[in-house]
């Protein structure tokens, strides 16, 4: 609409007078809305002096990173440094059960993986990186107590031959906007309608989805799971009558089954379709039928593992969104 025409022409003009010729600026993508719309922006305003780095921590939904490294890249013309981090996630992960503890080792290895990408963009660009591109929206810029949008904030680099600690200067093209207005500022720009649609995310991803270790093997096994949840979904038109749908793999629990004429041991999953306003409460979403009866069907024909399809019926409070 015109509205979006002008807000995003207005901030790839005040991107150009805040960056002028002061340096490079990068950019770290998760795969959400908001990080995408503000690269693409960004992009818009400075071409290929902005670099954006996509940490893959392996902890993705099926076809997440493809959508990053190959639907966006060709939308926006983006310059992408995709680091390849599953073994060193996985491995950080190893034994590790406790919800908390994946959480900060998930979060650890993600800054480690991170800066050291960004000190491979600064040492080899001629040009100064001075600014970091975030994605933050109207609702935490009010919730942090406003601020200038110019604040500093420190990196810490400890790689080698890089200062201790560098200040970047932000960039924050979504300062004034709510959620809705960024999707449509996303839609303007021409992303790909997975990303611009796409239902809030946790960081950890699929790693606090699986109850219990997380392995590779469960990973995939979740995958499968989900992508078929979410095709359903979606084949159903009911993606934005959603907040989220979780799909939670129960990976030490075991209950027999039959498929076929065997006898399975498998696996349970868990659906967590909710609705929502902003995720501080939440409402368990009465799903049709037979979209449940769908999406049940083809996870125990198609996921060899999982022999029982479960649907989580607790609101928030008192249960939390995400299992974890
Ligand atoms: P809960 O499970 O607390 O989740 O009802 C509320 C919202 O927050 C998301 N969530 C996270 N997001 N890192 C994130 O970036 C996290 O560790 C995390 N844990 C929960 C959750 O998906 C829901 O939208």
């Amino acid at each position: 609409t015109w509205t979006m025409v002008n807000i995003v022409e207005e901030q790839i003009e005040a991107i150009r007078a805040q960056i002028g010729d002061r340096g490079r600026a990068i950019c770290g993508l998760s795969g959400g809305v908001d990080s995408a719309v503000a690269a693409a922006i960004v992009q818009r305003a400075i071409g290929d002096r902005l670099t954006c780095v996509y940490v893959d921590h392996g902890l993705m939904r099926k076809g997440e990173t493809e959508q990053v490294e190959r639907d966006f890249v060709a939308a926006t013309g983006v310059d992408l440094k995709v680091v390849d981090a599953e073994k060193r996630f996985l491995d950080a992960l190893a034994g590790v059960t406790d919800p908390e503890e994946k959480r900060k080792i998930i979060g650890r290895e993600f800054i480690r993986v991170f800066e050291a990408a960004e000190a491979e963009i600064l040492a080899d660009g001629e040009e100064k990186v001075a600014f970091l591109v975030q994605g933050t929206l109207y609702p935490d810029v009010v919730e942090s107590g406003g601020g200038a949008g110019t604040s500093n904030i420190k990196s810490h680099h400890n790689v080698g031959g890089l200062p201790e600690d560098l200040e970047f200067e932000l960039v924050e093209p979504l300062r004034t906007l709510f959620k809705d207005e960024v999707r449509l500022v996303g839609e303007q720009l021409g992303l790909p309608a997975e990303i611009v649609w796409r239902h809030p995310f946790p960081g950890p991803g699929l790693g606090i989805r699986i109850i219990g270790e997380v392995t590779r093997e469960r990973l995939d096994i979740l995958r499968e799971a989900d992508a078929i949840a979410r095709e359903e979904l979606t084949r159903a038109g009911l993606d934005r009558d959603i907040w989220q749908f979780p799909v939670v793999l129960l990976a030490d629990v075991r209950s027999v089954g039959v498929q076929g004429d065997h006898r399975t041991y498998g696996h349970p999953v868990v659906l967590r379709p909710v609705t929502s306003e902003d995720a501080m409460t939440a409402d368990w979403a009465r799903l049709p039928y037979d979209v449940l009866e769908r999406i049940s069907t083809r996870i125990t024909n198609e996921v060899r593992e999982v022999n029982r399809v479960t649907v989580d019926i607790t609101s928030k409070p008192p249960g939390t969104i995400e299992w974890e």
